[in-house]
C-alpha cells in the first residue's frame, strides 16, 4: 500500500515526513508521532476530536452511517443471532468460537463466578444509601487487592485469567451492590444457570420464598448487554487504557473505567434518561422541555440525546427501540406510559431545526432505561447494568493494550498558558 506522506518544517529547516496511514475502514491517520522531536511542537486537540489515540481491531463505527461493527460483524447481526457470551468470546478472542470453544469459555466463566468472602465484607462499610456505582468502583479497585496468583499482565495466561475472572465476577458484585442497598441478604451465584438468569437470581431471589425466572427477562438483559459491550475508545475504555499503560493491576485499571463510565455524559446518562422522563411528566410538558435543551443558560440538556460519534441514529437505539414494545408486552409491562412519552420526544426533537442542524439523535441510553426498568432494576442501578456488560469491551481493549509489543505508557502533552517562572516570595512579602 502506497502510504501519503505530509511534509512539516519551516523552509532551511528540518523537514518532518508524517505517514497518512490507512486503516482496514474508517479515515486515515496522520501519524505525527516523530513531530516533537523534529520540529518542537505539539499537536492540541482536546476533548480528541480528531486524534487516534491508538491502533485497534476490536470494534469499528461509522458514526456518519450509524455503523457498528464488533470484530467486522454488524452489532445488528449479533443483536438478533448471538449471545452475550458469545460476543464476549469474540470481543476477547477476535473470532467467534466453535461449540467447543464455547462451552470452555462458558466453564470457565461459570468456575470463576464466586467472590472472595472477604470482598463481600467490604460492603458492611458502605452506608445503606451509597450510590450503586461508587460500591462498585470500591469493591472491584479492591479486587486488586486478592488474586496475586494472576496478576503478571505480561504472562498471556495470567491475563486471560484475570479477563475470565472480572467477566465472571461482575454479576456477583453487581447484585451485592444492590442487595446491599435494599437491606437484604446476599445471593450467592448459581453456576446451573446461564450468566444472564444467574444474575436475575442473584438480583431478585430471596431465601424466604421461591424466585420464578422469566426467560423473557434473562433474554432481554442478554440483548442489552450486546449492545452494550463495545464502543471503541469511548472515555471509559480509553481511561482502562490509559490508567492500564502504566502497568497497573488490571483490577485497578477497571475499577478507573467504572468511575469514567458513571458520569452523566457517559454511562450515568440511562439513569439521568429516566428522571429526566419522570420529571416531564406527561407528553403536554415536552415542548418546555425541548426549549430547555436548546437554551444554553438552562444548564439542561436532552439526555439519551447527542453523540460525540453518531451524526446519524445509533444503531443500538433502533435495535432496542424496535424490541422495547416487544419487550414490555411480553414483560405484562406495556401498560408502562413512559415509552409513549420516549417516543413522543423523540418524534418531536427529531423535528426539531436545532436537533436537525446539530445531528443529535437518539443514543442507546434513551431506550435501555425503559427495558431495565421493566424488568425490575431501579433508576439508580442502570449504569451498573452498562458497566457488567461493558467491562468486556475494557477487558478486550486492555488485552489489546497490553499484548502490543511496542505498548508505551499514555502521557499526553498540554498548551501551558499558566505564570511563567518567578521567584518565591516569604509569606510576609505577599500582598
Ligand atoms: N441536548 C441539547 N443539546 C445538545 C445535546 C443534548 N443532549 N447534546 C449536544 N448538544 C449540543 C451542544 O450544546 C452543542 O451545541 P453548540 O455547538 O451550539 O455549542 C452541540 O450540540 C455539540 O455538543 P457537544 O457537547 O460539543 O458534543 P460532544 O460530542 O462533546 O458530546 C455528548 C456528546 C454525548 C456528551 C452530548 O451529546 C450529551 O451531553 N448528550 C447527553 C448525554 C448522553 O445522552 N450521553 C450518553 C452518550 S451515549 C452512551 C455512551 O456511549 O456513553
Amino acid at each position: 500500500m502506497n502510504n501519503k506522506i505530509y511534509k512539516l518544517g519551516d523552509p532551511g529547516g528540518k523537514t518532518s515526513e508524517m505517514i497518512l496511514r490507512e486503516g482496514s475502514l474508517g479515515p486515515a491517520t496522520l501519524d505525527i508521532g516523530t513531530l516533537y522531536r523534529d520540529q518542537s511542537i505539539f499537536t492540541f486537540d482536546p476533548g480528541f476530536m480528531s486524534t487516534a489515540s491508538c491502533e485497534s481491531k476490536i470494534t469499528f463505527i461509522d458514526g456518519e452511517k450509524g455503523v457498528l461493527l464488533y470484530r467486522g460483524y454488524p452489532v445488528e447481526q449479533l443483536a438478533e443471532k448471538s449471545s452475550f457470551i458469545e460476543v464476549a468470546y469474540l470481543l476477547l478472542y477476535g473470532e467467534l468460537p466453535s461449540q467447543p470453544q464455547l462451552e470452555t469459555f462458558r466453564y470457565s466463566l461459570r468456575r470463576h463466578s464466586m467472590v472472595n468472602e472477604a470482598v463481600l465484607r467490604f460492603f458492611s462499610g458502605f452506608h445503606y444509601d451509597a450510590h450503586p456505582m461508587a460500591m462498585l468502583t470500591a469493591v472491584v479497585g479492591s479486587l486488586s487487592a486478592f488474586y496475586h496468583d494472576s496478576t503478571d499482565i505480561h504472562n498471556p495466561k495470567h491475563r486471560e485469567v484475570f479477563a475470565h475472572r472480572i467477566i465472571a465476577k461482575m454479576p456477583t458484585l453487581a447484585a451485592a451492590v444492590y442487595k446491599h442497598g435494599t437491606g437484604q441478604p446476599f445471593v450467592y451465584p448459581k453456576n446451573d444457570l446461564g450468566y444472564c438468569a444467574n444474575f436475575l437470581n442473584m438480583l431478585f431471589s430471596v431465601p424466604a420464598e421461591p424466585y420464578r425466572m422469566d426467560p423473557v427477562a434473562a433474554k432481554a438483559l442478554d440483548l442489552l448487554f450486546i449492545l452494550h459491550a463495545d464502543h471503541e475508545q469511548n472515555a471509559s475504555t480509553s481511561t482502562v487504557r490509559l490508567a492500564g499503560s502504566s502497568g497497573t493491576n488490571p483490577y485497578a485499571a477497571i475499577a478507573a473505567g467504572i468511575a469514567c463510565l458513571w458520569g452523566p455524559a457517559h454511562g450515568g446518562a440511562n439513569e439521568a434518561v429516566l428522571n429526566m422522563l419522570k420529571e416531564i411528566g406527561d407528553v403536554k410538558n415536552i415542548d418546555k422541555a425541548i426549549a430547555r435543551a436548546k437554551d444554553k443558560n438552562s444548564g439542561f440538556r436532552l439526555m439519551g440525546f447527542g453523540h460525540r460519534v453518531y451524526k446519524n441514529y445509533d444503531p443500538r437505539a433502533k435495535i432496542i427501540r424496535a424490541t422495547c414494545h416487544q419487550v414490555l408486552e411480553k414483560l405484562g409491562r406495556d401498560d408502562d406510559p413512559t415509552l409513549e412519552l420516549a417516543l413522543r420526544l423523540e418524534e418531536i426533537a427529531l423535528k426539531d431545526e436545532y436537533f436537525i442542524e446539530k445531528k443529535l439523535y437518539p443514543n442507546v441510553d434513551f431506550y435501555s432505561g425503559i427495558i431495565y426498568r421493566a424488568l425490575g432494576i431501579p433508576v439508580h442501578m442502570m449504569t451498573v447494568m452498562f458497566a457488567i456488560a461493558r467491562t468486556v469491551g475494557w477487558v478486550a481493549h486492555w488485552q489489546e493494550m497490553i499484548s502490543d509489543p511496542h505498548m508505551k505508557i499514555g502521557r499526553p502533552r498540554q498548551l501551558y498558558t499558566g505564570a511563567v517562572k518567578r521567584e518565591y516570595v516569604d509569606i510576609g512579602g505577599r500582598k
